[in-house]
């Protein structure tokens, strides 16, 4: 089954920024490029740092701590040190709203 978990307003994400959200037991980061909306594993795989604090260029995030690189749309890791991709979500939006998919 498919679970749609709201977590924040579409207004409440700026364009090409990222907030960090609690979806169920994990910290997902949100980030608008353009008004699509894609959601991460907040947490980089390489480290204790928050993708959602990182840098956002040509649909990626850098990493705030050591510039390890992921493809926001795939969560394929893209550059060392990190190693290992992100979990990633799906998202949509419905009325107004930034729903991820918890399952
Ligand atoms: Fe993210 Fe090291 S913690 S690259």
């Amino acid at each position: 089954d498919v679970t749609w978990l709201k977590v924040c307003d579409v207004s409440a994400v700026r364009n090409q920024e990222a907030r960090c959200l609690r979806v169920g037991e994990e910290d997902v980061a949100v980030f608008n490029l353009d008004g699509q909306f894609y959601a991460v594993a907040d947490r980089c795989p390489h480290g204790n740092a928050s993708l959602s604090e990182g840098w956002v260029e040509n649909g990626e995030v850098e990493c705030p701590l050591h510039q390890a690189r992921f493809d926001l749309a795939s969560g394929k890791v893209l550059c060392a040190p990190a190693r290992d991709n992100l979990k990633t979500f799906k998202v949509k939006l419905a009325d107004g709203v930034v729903l991820v998919c918890a399952s």
